[in-house]
């Protein structure tokens, strides 16, 4: 299998998992990648590895260029067993190699692999020389796990990112400018939505000591490489971790006998009578990772349920234990159901969405069995002035 060459004398060295289609239950409908990179200097370094799976793919790819057993350095930059999977093959082909990682890497790869490994742990701006390069480690912590951390090359102005940055796209490109940016986008949104998302405030930390750096290309373990879409790439994460939205809707919901999509349905047309795009999505088609590609984008969140054995549907309440997880922040909730005769499932909702952060643009609306021209005209109204009020309040 060929490696890339992303500069002279660095390679990328991954694996490309194109059946994967669901990510510890984030649907991946391109696949991914686990992203390596074999640095050809003096000391041959290796950073991260690939899933356990992927080790032959990545082993093939190194062997093309240089015998595995010359590796002297592993770069862990992060212990997730997408990125770690392949370390137990690496030290039996290079024994020798000492692996750089985070004080808290450590900890995790001895919790996860049980070795003696040679593991040296490293501090922020602690720097690394492989001959004619070096290699500087900055630690991001909670972006997304305690051990993450970045290397950066300043010779190649090279940001070996990890999953910051990150899709999950299997494709025979490598490059961002090879690939379609509005697929890459929403798959980078989707990424930071599902992945990212409850650590805005570590990634500011984390893009402002970036923005130091004199950074040519961003090599993340996942995906396409960045080296012409780096501004774009980098004002979308700004925005994310500033938690801005769009002037946009997302309702989300499930119905048992179309009663609360009649509701979604009426909600829906007064929000675009307001002018404000909604989009629409049924749980039970719908996976709830590309739901929160939705939520990122929107202002508004509306959830629909009908009562069910005096709750929600588990389809709505599977997705707002998820939702309240990913800790969205600036956005407001609306709650919405039909009912036959205890009509819990509304209640419920708001209340789930106040434990995630939102703020209710008004009370829950529910409606008895079948809702009745002019209770969908009420819900429409409830859009329109929903619409309005987004409008107004983004001016
Ligand atoms: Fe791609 Fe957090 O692992």
């Amino acid at each position: 299998m060929k490696p890339v060459e992303i500069k002279p004398g660095i390679f990328w060295v991954g694996g490309i998992d194109w059946d994967i289609r669901n990510f510890h239950g984030y649907s991946t409908p391109r696949g991914t990648t686990y992203n390596a990179y074999l640095i050809m200097d003096e000391k041959i370094t290796l950073v991260d590895t690939v899933k356990h799976y992927m080790v032959d793919e990545m082993i093939s790819r190194i062997k093309e260029i240089v015998e595995p057993s010359k590796i002297e350095y592993i770069i862990s930059n992060h212990v997730e067993m997408d990125h770690s999977g392949g370390l137990p093959r690496i030290k039996e082909l290079a024994p020798q190699a000492r692996i750089y990682t985070s004080i808290q890497g450590e900890k995790g790869l001895m919790a996860h692999y049980k070795s003696d490994w040679d593991l040296q742990p490293v501090k922020g701006g602690d720097t690394l020389n492989l001959g004619k390069r070096n290699l500087t480690f900055l630690p991001t912590p909670m972006v997304h796990w305690p051990d993450n951390m970045v290397s950066y090359c300043p010779e190649d102005k090279v940001l070996f990112s990890n999953d910051s940055f990150g899709q999950h796209i299997a494709s025979p490109e490598r490059f961002d400018d090879q690939y379609s940016w509005g697929i890459l986008h929403e798959e980078a949104a989707k990424y930071y939505a599902n992945i990212v998302m409850p650590y805005g405030d570590q990634v500011k930390r984390a893009l402002e000591a970036a923005s130091a750096l004199d950074i040519q290309v961003i090599a993340p373990s996942h995906g396409l490489i960045w080296r012409k879409l780096l501004p774009q790439i980098m004002e979308s994460y700004q925005k994310w971790a500033d938690y801005q939205s769009e002037k946009r809707a997302v309702i989300i919901y499930d119905s048992m006998w179309g009663s609360t999509r009649k509701l979604a349905l009426a909600l829906m047309e007064g929000l675009e009578y307001a002018g404000v795009p909604a989009v629409i999505r049924n749980l039970k088609t719908t996976d709830i990772s590309d739901i929160m590609t939705d939520v990122i984008f929107s202002r508004a969140v509306l959830v629909g349920s009908p009562t069910l054995n005096r709750t929600m549907l588990p389809t709505v309440a599977g997705f707002l234990n998820y939702f309240r997880g990913l800790r969205p922040r600036n956005r407001i909730g609306f709650a919405f159901g039909s009912f036959g005769w205890s009509g819990e499932s509304v209640q419920e909702i708001e209340r789930e969405l106040v434990n995630a952060g939102l703020e209710i643009f008004q009370p829950g609306g529910k409606i008895a069995y079948i809702p009745s021209p002019d209770d969908l005209i009420s819900f429409r109204e409830i859009g329109v002035e929903m619409g309005k009020s987004l409008l107004k309040n983004s001016e």
